[in-house]
């Protein structure tokens, strides 16, 4: 039996909303499901009773602005398979489909995927060259799905460095979705924090050169509003799969105040209940931004029992 008529049997006897078939349909179609308000369970077709659990768990109320990835583990994936470290990067693929599309379902806002830093260009140039081949096959394949569901792409890194062909496969990708108003969807392309912020200030060095300024002093809007990420708001969570305890050179500046998760799991298993059990993990903690929080009697009160994320 092919892998299609195995899902169809197995989910023949559920309502057609909760229908994977249909669900997928509905993405592919850049139709919502059904009217708001849709119950969490209704977001899309949970494969397992765990993901289903997990998807009855979370308060859609209170998800995070901003969802940063580092997408890490790829290579240990294939290897421990005995696979060439590029199947572990196409598999890579598939996990980052996934999530993108379970992130535009849940409506959050921002979503960055860490696809490729400065540093990895010392790579053996295989790799490099089939990243970048993979990178143009999923824009080639997914853009039409990613513009009908109103998702805006964006580039963050430095770009100009990319081969021309990929430069342009993201400018007709990104000029297409640039008025899309739904979730943005922000790939970290050739991207380094600290180049970043050296080219924030720069930028600003220069307008502040040409406008005859000598008293300028810049302040820390400033370097936000000059950042490649300018516009967006700061991730409020920063997941990184594959147990490291690094931010690895990422979003430096945004992340000042993130919630850090990292799991063991490796990125291409990183499936939608990884993803439901870190914004889970999310909505248990308690946000300080250096001040003294809720006291845990206030907390326990206002939030009917429920540990609050007290969001500042
Ligand atoms: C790290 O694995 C992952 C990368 C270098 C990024 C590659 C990302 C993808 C293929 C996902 C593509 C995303 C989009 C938006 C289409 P690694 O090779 O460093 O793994 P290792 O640490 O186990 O060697």
């Amino acid at each position: 039996m092919d892998t299609l008529a195995r899902r169809r049997r197995s989910t023949s006897r559920l309502p057609a909303i909760l229908h994977p078939l249909a669900a997928y349909a509905t993405f592919r179609s850049g139709h919502a499901p059904s009217d708001s308000p849709v119950k969490t369970s209704e977001l899309w077709n949970p494969s397992t009773r765990q993901e289903a659990a997990l998807l009855e768990k979370l308060d859609q109320s209170r998800l995070p602005r901003h969802v940063a990835i580092i997408m890490d583990g790829n290579g240990r994936w294939a290897e421990r398979r005995r696979l060439p470290r590029v199947a572990g990067h196409q598999r890579g693929v598939k996990a980052a489909r996934e999530i993108i599309e379970a992130c535009a379902r849940l409506k959050l806002p921002c979503l960055t995927l860490y696809a490729f830093s400065r540093e990895n260009w010392s790579r053996p140039q295989a790799e490099v060259e089939f990243l970048m081949r993979l990178l143009r096959e999923y824009l080639k394949r997914e853009l039409p799905t990613i513009h009908k569901n109103n998702i805006r792409l964006t580039i963050i890194g430095r770009e100009s460095d990319l081969p021309e062909a990929v430069l342009k496969d993201l400018d007709r990708a990104t000029q297409l979705t640039a008025r899309n108003t739904g979730m943005n969807l922000v790939v970290a392309l050739n991207y380094g924090a600290r180049a970043e912020i050296v080219d924030a200030c720069n930028a600003i060095l220069r307008q502040a050169r040409a406008s005859g300024s000598q008293e300028y002093v810049a302040d820390e809007a400033a370097i936000a509003s000059h950042l490649y990420t300018a516009g967006l708001p700061d991730p409020d969570l920063l997941i990184r799969t594959s147990g490291e305890m690094r931010v690895s050179n990422f979003l430096l500046w945004q992340i000042a105040y993130a919630e850090i998760y990292v799991t063991e799991t490796l990125w291409p298993d990183f499936s939608r209940a990884c993803l439901l059990e870190a914004l889970i993990d999310y909505q248990k903690r308690e946000r300080r931004y250096g001040g003294l929080g809720t006291p845990r009697a206030e907390r326990d009160h206002s939030s009917h029992g429920k540990r609050s994320a007290a969001r500042g």
